[in-house]
């Protein structure tokens, strides 16, 4: 108020409005304060509740989430720990869960350069990088591997399940530089084209059916696209951090800080070219199933959507014959 009055008394003397406009411009002045201080407040509000969340408070809420959702989906139906995944580098402390086609090629350099292979050889797409860091991290049975989580850093890195889908068929299945899926990008043609060409590219469609196919069959999935419930049985596991390849350099950092590793962890990105953005490729694959096709689909990756928080929507959008509430 005494400010108000100061400011009054200036303008009294530099305008020399008369007392009823001064009552006037005081509450105008008034309102003007206080409702400032509101919109700063809200402002404040609504940042630190929606943007500034901090990577270690967003970190414990995933870790919550991930507890309440194991409870609700009765462990995503696993009972044991499923170890096959897992790495433990026990030089760093550091106990990771390979979750494919989300954010692999940094853990592999990483752990991999620590193991004494070289830059060349890891960064080829042909070295099997699993294959090359099992030989000098043993895999851990289920019982030594919960222990390893109590005492390393034990973290994972999660991916949108249809985003990882898309980058898998990308990348392995129109990509076609390794022989082996050069093959089967073949096989799955020939499957569902009877045009007698044998060397032909299966469409989005044709992958989704032969995912869909495949668990229905009781065919173990390839890694790239199996789920993550699958490969990691999270719900069985202890994590001390969930990475999301959305947010993975700012999250990597928090991880790299943390662990106290700034002079030895490196990100990696590779080279592959993408020509279209995220939204046009989802667009572009998923409009090319049927509502049938996509619920199978869906089915398949429901749990890996239910423990790290992810929402189909943005891709329901382009399913045929599905309408958005
Ligand atoms: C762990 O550290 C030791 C000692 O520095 C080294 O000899 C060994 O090769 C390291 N192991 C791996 C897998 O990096
Ligand atoms: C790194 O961790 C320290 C505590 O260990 C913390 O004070 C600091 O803010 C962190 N820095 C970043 C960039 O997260
Ligand atoms: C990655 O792509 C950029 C631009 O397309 C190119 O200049 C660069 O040489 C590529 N790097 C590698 C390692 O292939």
């Amino acid at each position: 108020m005494d400010q108000i009055k100061e400011q009054e008394s200036v303008n009294k003397g530099t305008i020399g409005l008369p007392d009823n406009r001064l009552l006037e411009l005081k509450r105008v002045i008034v309102a003007t304060i206080v409702g400032g201080a509101l919109v700063c407040l809200c402002a404040v509000l609504f940042i630190d509740k929606n943007v500034t969340k901090s990577i270690a408070e967003i970190n414990r809420d995933r870790l919550l989430h991930l507890r309440q959702a194991c409870e609700r989906t009765n462990n995503g139906g696993k009972y044991k720990i499923e170890p096959s995944f897992y790495i433990h580098v026990k030089n760093e402390s550091l106990l990771y869960c390979l979750v494919f086609k989300s954010g692999t090629t940094t853990w592999f350099y990483n752990i991999n350069r620590w193991a004494g292979y070289s830059e060349e050889k890891i960064l080829d797409d042909k070295t099997d990088n699993f294959m090359l860091a099992r030989q000098k991290y043993p895999w851990e049975n289920p019982q030594k591997l919960l222990t390893s989580m109590k005492n390393a850093y034990s973290f994972i890195v999660v991916r949108d399940p249809f985003e990882r889908l898309i980058s898998a068929y990308e990348e392995r299945l129109l990509g076609q530089l390794h022989p082996y899926f050069k093959k089967l990008s073949h096989q799955i043609y020939k499957r569902y084209h009877n045009d007698g060409n044998e060397y032909g590219i299966p469409t989005f469609q044709d992958f989704a059916r032969y995912v869909v196919d495949q668990n229905r069959a009781e065919q173990p999935s390839d890694l790239h696209w199996r789920p993550i419930n699958d490969l990691c049985t999270p719900c069985l596991a202890r994590y001390d951090s969930i990475i999301k390849m959305e947010s993975f350099g700012p999250e990597l950092a928090y991880l790299v800080n943390r662990t106290q590793l700034q002079e030895k962890i490196k990100s990696v990105h590779m080279n592959h070219s993408r020509r279209d953005s995220l939204k046009r490729l989802i667009e572009k694959y998923f409009s090319q199933l049927t509502k049938q096709q996509y619920e199978d689909l869906y089915d398949i990756y429901r749990i890996d959507f239910e423990l790290f928080q992810y929402s189909p929507e943005s891709v329901i959008l382009y399913v045929n014959g599905l309408t958005v509430l």
